[in-house]
Parts: structure tokens; C-alpha cells; sequence
């Protein structure tokens, strides 16, 4: 398929490094595709970034029907431009796409034109350390129509916004805090979909916890209420007794490219890594007796995350001191040299644009 592109005559202006958030500043162009049942997916197109114009009887706005994804375009310092495990977004996307009823993308030209609009947006990838491009694929349902079922349109596209810390502790631990009355998945359900129905029904505990000074939930299983499943943006790694553990998939769980990436590096530096079942119970024990070593979440938007503090009920965890432990330290260093391009692209998750 060839993608039409429509340039932007009055370009705009990147913000200073120093002044990026997170996701409220957005590039000249987007990318955007269209899916009949009759065409399949047609007309892709890159043009300028626009608001949409939708019925207001659109399936999405109603029934939620929509999957997005959540990669960063990362500058080095020789000036090039690359993509961390892209194939693993797609991969995902489609993964979500079929749990959700949305026809899937053929991943090779999803890859190919993700990277003719990063090419063009270029000059929108911020430079300094820690500061990237955050891509944004989506789709929605686009049907007009008000009966519940799966709709026959869709758009796709992908939106791009320069940005600097996730949480505004940057690298200093985050307080977490465990929510014992709100669930956000369960299996069986759509919790292992990036779907977006899945932070809508993270909100309200979210903003409970936000409330509480505390930056995100970590969810319980929303079965028994007792093993640890993720943050609301992050997958969770323990270190207990010289584990590196985390919490298995099982069907609840956003299976995170980061954790992924942790447990393989964990795995090839020798750690007793571990994917299992881990209770809160196990957790409060391990705090008690010492043994809780670290916490750390892993995500693309923050990559790693220490935390600080955990709270359960009144029982309130510190972890740490107050300082990132020496694992999460290695783990985001390693991380974040393969993406900035400082280390060697050991393991082949780099994917060059430019
Ligand atoms: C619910 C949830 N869990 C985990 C993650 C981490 O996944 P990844 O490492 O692929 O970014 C994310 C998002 O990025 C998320 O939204």
C-alpha cells in the first residue's frame, strides 16, 4: 500500500528539553488508516495533525471499543534515530486487536510506516537524555450506530509527543499504594489487552490513591484479592532474597515490553529470575523480616521506576531508604543505553529509523 502524504505548510516549534511533560504537546503530522469490511485497511495516509470530526453516535464513544500502544522514538548522540523492540508493540497491538474484536494490522507495514512518519517529524525528537518521542498508535471503532456489537470501521492512526519524566520524581522512588477494594481486570477479561476500557476502570482507585499523595495503585488479582498483579502503568519487579521475581502472566496482566526486556537481561547476568504467583501477604513478610530487598516497576514510559513505598491498608512500607536500589539502578542503566545508543545493541532490539 502506498501512504499519501500531505505536508503541514506552517510547521511548529519543538519546546525545550527542560520544559517537557508528559503528553500534552503533540507533532505537525499523524498518521492515519481506514478499515471497511469491503477494503480491509485503505488509504493510509500521513497528514497534518487534525482533529477528528465523528458522529456523535461513534461505537468508541460508547462502548470503548479501542486498543492503543505505547513505544518511544529515541535520539543518539551521533544524531540517529531508533525504536526499542517495535516488532514486540505490533506484535501486542495485534494481540489486542484480536481480544478486542478490531480487525489486525499487518505488522511489517504497521513497522514501515511508523517509521515514514517518524522520518518526517525528525526535527520533533527531543535531544537530551532521558527526553524522547512517545508514539501513540490507536484504533477505534467507527461505526455511527447504537447497538452493542463489534463495529465493521475502524481508524487507525498514530499520534507523536515529545516528552521528558513519566512522574514528575523522575528517577526517585514513587509511593504506591495498594488498593483492597477496586479491581482492575480479571482473567477472563480484557486485562492483558491495551485496551482502553482497562484505564477507564483504573480511575477511580486511581484518583483514591492520588488523593492519598501516592503516584499509582498496584492491583491485586481481582479473583482472591491476594497476589500481586502491576501498577497501573508499569509491570512490578520484588527482589526478595536475591530473587528477581515478578508476577506470571495470567491473562490479567499487560505482558509489558520492558519486563520482558528485564527478565531476559536479569536471566543473562546470572539473577535467580523468577515468574510466579506473589502474595501480598509474601511481600508484607519480606518487608518484615528483611528480606524485601527492592521494588521497582518497568514500563516504556518511565522504563524503570523504584519504589519507595508501599501502602496496604494502614500498613505503610518504606523500602529502600529513600534511595533507588543498586538492581533497578543496573536494569534502567542497561536499559536506557541500548535505547539512547550509548551500549552495544547486544541482544538486537534496536531498530534504526534514520
Ligand atoms: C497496565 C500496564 N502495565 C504495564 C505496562 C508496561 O508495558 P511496556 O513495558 O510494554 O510499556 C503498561 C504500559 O506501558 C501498562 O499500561
Amino acid at each position: 500500500m502506498e501512504i499519501t502524504i500531505t505536508e503541514k505548510e506552517q510547521k511548529g516549534k519543538r519546546p525545550a528539553d527542560s520544559s517537557l511533560g508528559f503528553g500534552t504537546i503533540f507533532t505537525d503530522h499523524m498518521f492515519n488508516m481506514d478499515y471497511s469490511p469491503e477494503k480491509g485497511w485503505y488509504n493510509p495516509r500521513i497528514e497534518p495533525f487534525e482533529n477528528f470530526s465523528l458522529s456523535p453516535a461513534t461505537m468508541m464513544f460508547h462502548y470503548g471499543q479501542a486498543i492503543f500502544e505505547g513505544m518511544k522514538a529515541y535520539k543518539t548522540s551521533d544524531g540517529s534515530i531508533q525504536l526499542f523492540r517495535p516488532q514486540e508493540n505490533f506484535k501486542r497491538f495485534n494481540k489486542s486487536a484480536r481480544g478486542m474484536c478490531i480487525p489486525e494490522l499487518d505488522e511489517k507495514f504497521a513497522l514501515d510506516s511508523l517509521k515514514t512518519l517518524l522520518k518526517i517529524e525528525k526535527d520533533w525528537i527531543p535531544e537530551t537524555p532521558g527526553t524522547s518521542l512517545y508514539i501513540r498508535p490507536t484504533i477505534i471503532a467507527t461505526d455511527p450506530f447504537l447497538g452493542v456489537r463489534a463495529s465493521h470501521s475502524y481508524r487507525y492512526f498514530i499520534i507523536l509527543s515529545p516528552v521528558g519524566a513519566y512522574y514528575a520524581e523522575g528517577f526517585n522512588p514513587v509511593k504506591i499504594w495498594i488498593s483492597t477494594e477496586h479491581v482492575r481486570a480479571v482473567r477472563g477479561g480484557v486485562g492483558e489487552y491495551k485496551a482502553a476500557v482497562n484505564y477507564a476502570a483504573s480511575l477511580y482507585a486511581s484518583e483514591k490513591a492520588k488523593k492519598q499523595g501516592y503516584a499509582q495503585v498496584l492491583w491485586l488479582d481481582g479473583v482472591e484479592r491476594k497476589y500481586i498483579e502491576e501498577v497501573g502503568a508499569m509491570n512490578i519487579f520484588f527482589v526478595i532474597n536475591n530473587e528477581l521475581t515478578t508476577p506470571e502472566l495470567n491473562g490479567s496482566i499487560l505482558p509489558g515490553v520492558t519486563r520482558n526486556s528485564v527478565l531476559h537481561l536479569g536471566k543473562k547476568w546470572g539473577m535467580n529470575v523468577s515468574e510466579r504467583k506473589i502474595s501480598v501477604d509474601e511481600v508484607i513478610a519480606a518487608h518484615t523480616n528483611g528480606t524485601l530487598q527492592e521494588v521497582f516497576g518497568a514500563g516504556t514510559a518511565a522504563v524503570i521506576s523504584p519504589v519507595g513505598e508501599i501502602r496496604y491498608g494502614d500498613k505503610i512500607m518504606n523500602i529502600g531508604n529513600g534511595k533507588p536500589g543498586d538492581i533497578a539502578v543496573k536494569f534502567n542503566n542497561a536499559i536506557t543505553d541500548i535505547q539512547y545508543g550509548r551500549a552495544e545493541d547486544t541482544e538486537n532490539w534496536i531498530e534504526k529509523v534514520l
